[in-house]
């Protein structure tokens, strides 16, 4: 195992890392569930022990779900749970670790301070890696003598069944530790995709505010309902989307690839985009409206089935695409 090559923390080589996830709330558990998942001993902390308790219930409870779908091998369930172990203090959880995914509140002085725990408890090689969305790492880590080990491994929301994970190094950050944690990111399952530099959002949160932008637009302004626009998206571009980005598809779109596409159609693409809709305002109107509109389409399902409709939807789409599509890559 690379995580920690040779380290006594990682005795024998079927034995794996052992990793550590702090901070036990949506994503939290959802990443323990990934760790577990991919055969990993998890130790789970988080200060409320109620929080920790119903993650654990939690994943259990969705994993028997998928178990009685089809979706996943019968003692899959009790399998899974058993590599996670609840600790009651952030010392104990981290004591011997090889990997740790801090997922606490998104919270600059929160994310600081346990990351000067994380680098207090934990030896100088184990890898601080810290899901935020939003923050910057060079300020989590400003001064903290775990700058080097630290970087941002942002997920997916929920990682267990999305696989890209966006990774963000700081200026300090030793990239040997950013080799390191991407090939272990792959052994989980997960698709790493490295940034170069912070931008807000990194590169899913910018690409998907960019369409809610304009979708939110489009029906605050009355030019269709929330039906049409995610019609539009999941049956439209969506499809293609599973299989192609946003460079690919123009690729495709003219016989003689990007370049062509983008030079024939220069001029409507320009003016197209140049015609897309500010940063709406968000007043209570809109947002009324908006939540009218998705009423309607959604028609009364409950969210927690349209959530799991969601997983079940996705959990097959990626069994296909790895059936399917050389392209994909993970
Ligand atoms: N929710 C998402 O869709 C999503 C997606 C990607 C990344 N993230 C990031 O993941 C992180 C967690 O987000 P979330 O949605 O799971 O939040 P959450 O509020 O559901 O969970 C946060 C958990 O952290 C615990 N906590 C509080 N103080 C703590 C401390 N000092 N040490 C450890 N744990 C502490 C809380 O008890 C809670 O259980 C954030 O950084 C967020 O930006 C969230």
């Amino acid at each position: 195992m690379s995580v920690a090559p040779g380290s006594a923390r990682t005795p024998g080589f079927n034995a794996g890392p052992i990793v550590a996830v702090v901070g036990a709330g949506v994503v939290g558990r959802s990443w323990a569930r990934a760790f577990a998942g991919a055969g990993f001993p998890v130790r789970l902390f988080d200060p409320s022990a109620e929080a920790a308790r119903a993650a654990v219930a939690t994943i259990a409870a969705e994993l028997s779900e998928d178990v009685g779908l089809g979706l996943l091998p019968a003692g899959a369930a009790s399998e899974v749970v058993g590599r996670i172990t609840v600790c009651g203090r952030l010392a104990d959880a981290v004591a011997g670790v090889d990997y740790v995914q801090e997922s606490g509140p998104e919270d600059l002085a929160v994310k600081q301070s346990i990351l000067g725990e994380l680098v207090a408890a934990t030896a100088g090689d184990v890898i601080l890696a810290s899901s935020t969305s939003t923050l910057d790492p060079n300020l989590i880590a400003a001064g903290s003598p775990g700058a080097v080990r630290f970087l941002v491994v942002h997920p997916v929301n929920p990682p267990h069944l999305i696989p890209v994970v966006e990774i963000l190094a700081g200026k300090a950050t030793d990239p040997a530790i950013v080799v390191r944690a991407c090939e272990f990111l792959r052994q989980v399952g997960q698709q790493p995709v490295v940034l170069h530099r912070f931008v807000t959002g990194f590169l899913l949160n910018r690409l998907q505010a960019a369409l809610l932008r304009e979708a939110i637009a489009l029906v605050v302004d009355g030019v269709a309902d929330a039906a049409a626009v995610d019609t539009v998206v999941r049956d439209g571009l969506g499809l293609r989307w599973a299989v192609l980005g946003p460079f690919g598809v123009a690729a495709t779109n003219a016989d003689g690839g990007v370049g062509d596409y983008l030079t024939r159609f220069r001029g409507p693409l320009m003016a197209l985009m140049s015609s897309l809709s500010p940063t709406p305002e968000l007043s209570a109107t809109a947002i009324a409206r908006l939540e009218t509109s998705t009423a309607e389409m959604i028609g009364g399902m409950p969210l927690d089935r349209l959530r799991r409709s969601r997983d079940v939807f996705v959990h097959r789409v990626r069994a296909l695409k790895r059936e399917l599509a050389p392209m994909e890559g993970g």
